[in-house]
C-alpha cells in the first residue's frame, strides 16, 4: 500500500482511505467524470501540463454529463498543485468527480459531487504487473479496425465527455482484439469513418504528406492531440482536421496515437497490414520528440503550457 494522499472536498486523507461505497450512485450508473493530466521534471522544478485545459475539460465533463460540481475551476488548479506538491515524485494526476449517494433512483436525491485529486507514479503505486509490455506496446502499436462496436455518440453521450460510461465499449472491443495478438483498436463513426482509440487520437500523413485528424465533433478533445496540431507550423507541417475515410488509412504513409499517457507514438501495423515501412516514420518522430522537449520544459516558447508547483 502505497504512502500517498489524496485529496478529497479540500482535505488530504491516506491513500487507503479514498474509497466510495459499492452502491454509489456513479459507480452503479457509470457516471464518474474523471481527467488524468501529466507531471514532468524541469529544470525549473516540477510542472503540470495544460493543467487549466484539463481541468477545463473536467467541468465540462460535468456539465454535459449534469453532474453539478460545486468548485470554481481555480479551486480545482490550486487542489492539483498541492496535491502534487504534497505527493513528491509524482508522474500523473487522476481527477474524479463522482456521486457517493446511495440511492435506488436514477437521479439522486443528493446530488452532492465528490471531487477526488490523486498524484502518483504508476509503477510505483499501482497495480501494473505488464510495465514491459505496455511500454513495448507504446514502440510500435499494431492496430484493429474496430468494425462493430462504434465510439461515442453525439446521441448517446458526446464524445467530449470524459466520463466512464463512454468507455465501455470501447474496452468491450479491446479486450477482443487482445485475445486476437492487436495491441490497440480505432474505432469509426456511423458512416464509417476514422474517429480515435480507446484512450488516443488518431492522427495519419496523407500521400498528400499532410498531417491529417479527425474532426473536433467526433473526438474527445484531447490535449495532446490539441498541442500536435499547435506544435505543427514549428516543425514545418500543416495539420488539418477532416473526415479519414476507413480505406484511407492503407495508404498513410504514417499513423500515430496521440495521449497523455505517452505523448506520442507510433501505429507500425493495421489490420495486420504493414503502415507505409512498418516502422516509426520520421514525422512522428519529431513529434514526439518535439513533444517530449515541450512537456520538459525544454522550449521556452511553450512554457506557458506549463504549470509550476
Ligand atoms: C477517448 C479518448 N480520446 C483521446 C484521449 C487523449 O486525450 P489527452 O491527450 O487529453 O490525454 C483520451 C485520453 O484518455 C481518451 O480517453
Amino acid at each position: 500500500m502505497t504512502d500517498r494522499k489524496i485529496w478529497r472536498d479540500g482535505e488530504f486523507i491516506a491513500w487507503q482511505d479514498a474509497t466510495v461505497h459499492v452502491l454509489a450512485q456513479s459507480l452503479q450508473r457509470g457516471s464518474l467524470a474523471f481527467d488524468y493530466i501529466s507531471v514532468h521534471e524541469t529544470r525549473r522544478g516540477t510542472a503540470i501540463f495544460r493543467l487549466r485545459d484539463h481541468v477545463e475539460r473536467l467541468a465540462t465533463t460535468c456539465r454535459i454529463v449534469g453532474l453539478p460540481l460545486a468548485y470554481a475551476v481555480d479551486e480545482l488548479i490550486e487542489g492539483c498543485a498541492e496535491t502534487v506538491r504534497r505527493n513528491p515524485g509524482a508522474k500523473s494526476i487522476k481527477i474524479s468527480a463522482l456521486m457517493p449517494s446511495i440511492e435506488a433512483e436514477l437521479i439522486p436525491e443528493n446530488p452532492h459531487v465528490a471531487v477526488f485529486i490523486a498524484a502518483y507514479d504508476s509503477d510505483r503505486d499501482l497495480a501494473a504487473p505488464n510495465t514491459e509490455r505496455r511500454r513495448r506496446r507504446r514502440e510500435a502499436v499494431s492496430l484493429k479496425i474496430e468494425r462493430e462496436k462504434s465510439g461515442r455518440r453525439e446521441d448517446v453521450i458526446p464524445p467530449h465527455a470524459k466520463v466512464a460510461a463512454n468507455y465501455t465499449a470501447a474496452m468491450t472491443a479491446k479486450w477482443r482484439a487482445r485475445d486476437e495478438g492487436f495491441d490497440d483498436i480505432v474505432l469509426l463513426d456511423e458512416h464509417g469513418n476514422v474517429t480515435e482509440g480507446p484512450t488516443a487520437n488518431l492522427f495519419m500523413v496523407d500521400s498528400d504528406g499532410v498531417l491529417a485528424t479527425p474532426p473536433a465533433s467526433k473526438v474527445l478533445l484531447g490535449i495532446t492531440r490539441d498541442s500536435v496540431i499547435a506544435l505543427a507550423p514549428a516543425i514545418g507541417r500543416s495539420c488539418v482536421e477532416r473526415d479519414i475515410a476507413v480505406e484511407e488509412l492503407s495508404t498513410a504513409s504514417e499513423v500515430l496515437l496521440s495521449g497523455t499517457s505517452a505523448g506520442v507514438w507510433p501505429v507500425v501495423r493495421i489490420d495486420g497490414r504493414a503502415v507505409g515501412k512498418g516502422c516509426t516514420g520520421p514525422v512522428t518522430t519529431l513529434f514526439r520528440e518535439t513533444y517530449q522537449a515541450v512537456v520538459r520544459g525544454g522550449l521556452p516558447q511553450y512554457d506557458h503550457w506549463l504549470h509550476y508547483v
